[in-house]
């Protein structure tokens, strides 16, 4: 399956996608977790793209899209793939849709997860990430790890993660509306959108997930 998942900053695309593409035999591509490997990496993208991602702007279509593809072409991603946090914009979505009709494929899904701000804000307020690998998350109150500051998965110190400071934060939700927001209506327009309530527990809003996804295939 080729799925894109959608979501305010803090609604559990992160958490979700590592349960859904397990359970769906397919990688997880974030392209949040690649800029923040290319930042520890200290690389010259990583290096470009800190300064956006610090002021909660998006990191230019033209290094974004070019990443996004490089990863979908990685032999692993040839039968399918779980987007979370790419496409972020219409004209990444357009870029997206002429890679994929190229290869002659097209996208299964895009899974939309509703959860109302207030909520978006305790998750990100809480939420410690792997120095090691940001794709081990974890929340002060919601997922606390068994040793306090140490990552479960790789022994890795917790932090929080630079652009989840509040003046951030309300960036990244006003970017959120003003410009990944349509990529909703453009995606209903192709019959793909599939909207879920991404509140509840962990395992809950995963099993309606899957639910969701099962009427698209
Ligand atoms: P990115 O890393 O994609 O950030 P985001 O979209 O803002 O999303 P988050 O990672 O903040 O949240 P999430 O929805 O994954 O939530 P999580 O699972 O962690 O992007 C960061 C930046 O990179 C962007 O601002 C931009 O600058 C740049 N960028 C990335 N992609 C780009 C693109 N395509 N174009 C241009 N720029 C791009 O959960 C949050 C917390 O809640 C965690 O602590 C978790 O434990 C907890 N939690 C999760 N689910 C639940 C639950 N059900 N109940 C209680 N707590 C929960
Ligand atoms: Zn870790």
């Amino acid at each position: 399956m080729r799925i894109v998942l959608v979501g305010p900053p803090g609604a559990g695309k992160g958490t979700q996608a590592a349960f859904l593409a397990k359970n769906l035999s397919i990688p997880h591509i974030s392209t949040g977790d690649l800029f923040r490997a290319n930042i520890s990496r200290q690389t010259e993208l990583g290096k470009l793209a800190k300064s956006y991602m610090d002021a909660g702007n998006l990191v230019p279509d033209e290094v974004t899209i070019a990443m996004a593809k490089d990863r979908m072409e990685q032999q692993d991603a040839q039968g399918g793939f779980l987007l979370d946090g790419f496409p972020r914009n219409v004209s990444q979505a357009e870029a997206l849709d002429d890679m994929l009709e190229a290869e002659g494929m097209k996208l299964d899904a895009v899974l939309d997860l509703e959860v109302p701000e207030d909520e978006v804000v305790k998750r990100i307020a809480g939420r410690r990430v792997c120095r090691n690998d940001s794709s081990h998350v974890f929340h002060v109150s919601y997922k606390t790890p068994k040793q306090e500051g140490v990552c479960d998965v790789c022994g890795g110190e917790l932090y929080q993660r630079d652009d989840d400071s509040e003046e951030t934060v309300r960036k990244r939700l006003e970017v959120y509306h003003t410009q990944t927001e349509p990529i909703i209506d453009y995606y209903k327009a192709q019959g793909l959108v599939v909207t879920i309530s991404a509140l509840g527990k962990v395992e809950e809003v995963t099993g309606r997930a899957m639910e969701a996804l099962q009427q698209k295939v």
